[in-house]
């Protein structure tokens, strides 16, 4: 007999949307709408500062939050585009917005408490919570509210055990990008109860019509408030793996005793790269979003034709479809659409219960890709393939 594995992680699911993408990645010529990571690759001048970086031997360990001068380049994005005010001391790297977020959680939570979590939601969210024998609350945000939070719900899941309302604005998986009355209240339920907020802008420049508030630009003198960034989306940098938190000095400094005992620190040459990211043209990012922009309108009009649209999104690169008409729960649906149509989209079920009629579809795709694969999709959604 072997050691028993840890109850938490050996009994938690995996994520649903690796599930289908793992098949479909078995299915050459699959049209794969599953992917959660932008199509272009990253900006050359990005890429040649990486280059540089090795070349200059700079490749060694750096500070544990990351390198002062990239941290001092963060300070002057998060004025600038998020509107917050912040220190290099009070910001910290992480091995993706996952690893700095995992930091956070680790740095608040403790054993028996509660996180209130979007449904539908990102699943890593979830996933990072029974290691720290901690628990996901759901709350709402139904199709149709648009996949707006459901604040009455939200404040009925409140106990003495919530530690955190995580908030994830502009969304995966459905692209909603909250107003920012919704944004204010939800600060207030974090006042109120004393929560800390974490809010996860992963997606924070990827936003198509309007614009989105941050929470810590709202309540800039509120320490409960951590905001999460990634450079994975914005400067399609998925596999560098850089992000980041941003919070009061205290929970900054908790949190990089984490990810100094897991992580020490983040690749130098990531970090190097980054800052050619923040400091040289932003046209790339701008290009993508028209990109995502185009291919947004595309696939609404597609399924506005067909009858499936749900709503439409406003931010991130995802947009839901409704697949209730098959008479199929989204996982077998989404299973079903890649054996018989040769089409991968996430189900909605992958995002928790909320959305178990629908599926999500990435705009990280090409337009080919898009008009046929969710030609398809609608297709098979009214039996008539
Ligand atoms: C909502 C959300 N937050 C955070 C992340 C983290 O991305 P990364 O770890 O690549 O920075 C993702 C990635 O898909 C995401 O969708």
């Amino acid at each position: 007999m072997i050691p028993s594995l840890a109850h938490g992680p050996a009994e938690s699911l995996h994520s649903g949307i690796r599930e289908i993408a793992n098949e479909a990645i078995r299915r050459p010529g699959t049209i794969r709408l599953d992917v959660g990571q932008p199509d272009f690759p990253t900006p050359q001048h990005v890429k040649d500062a990486g280059k540089r970086a090795i070349d200059e031997n700079k490749t060694f360990y750096t500070h544990t939050q990351g390198l002062l001068s990239l941290r001092e380049k963060l300070v002057d994005k998060l004025a600038r585009v998020n509107g917050i005010k912040t220190t290099p001391e009070a910001i910290a790297c992480g091995p993706g917005g996952v690893g700095a977020i995992a930091a956070m959680f680790a740095a608040v939570l403790e054993q028996g408490d509660e996180v209130l979590l979007p449904d539908p939601g990102w699943p890593n969210y979830r996933m990072m919570l029974p290691w720290l024998g901690t628990r996901g609350i759901f709350y709402p945000c139904p199709p149709e509210y648009g996949f707006q939070p459901d604040l009455e719900s939200l404040a009925r899941l409140i106990s003495p055990r919530t530690k955190i309302l995580v908030v994830n604005s502009p969304n995966n998986p459905t692209g909603a990008v909250y107003p920012e009355a919704t944004v204010a209240a939800m600060i207030d339920l974090a006042q109120s109860h004393n929560l800390w907020l974490l809010s996860d802008e992963c997606y924070d420049q990827i936003v198509f019509d309007g614009s989105w508030t941050s929470p810590a630009k709202l309540a800039p003198d509120d320490d409960r408030i951590v905001t999460a960034f990634t450079f994975s989306k914005t400067y399609a940098m998925t596999g560098w793996r850089l992000g980041y938190i941003a919070g009061s000095v205290d929970l900054i400094d908790t949190a990089t005793k984490v990810l100094e005992s897991n992580s020490s620190c983040v690749s130098t040459i990531t970090q190097v790269a980054a800052e050619a990211a923040l400091t040289g043209p932003q046209d790339c990012v701008g290009e993508m979003v028209s990109a995502y922009r185009r291919r947004r309108d595309l696939v609404v009009d597609i399924l506005k034709d067909a009858e499936l649209l749900i709503s439409e999104p406003t931010g991130a690169f995802y947009i839901m479809a409704d697949v209730s008409l098959r008479g199929l729960p989204a996982r077998e649906f989404s299973f079903a659409l890649l054996r018989e149509q040769g089409v991968s989209a996430a189900p909605g079920t992958a995002f928790g219960e909320v959305a178990s009629e629908a599926v999500r579809i990435s705009l990280a795709s090409s337009e080919a890709d898009l008009r046929e694969g969710v030609g398809r999709l609608a297709r098979f959604v009214h039996g008539s393939t």
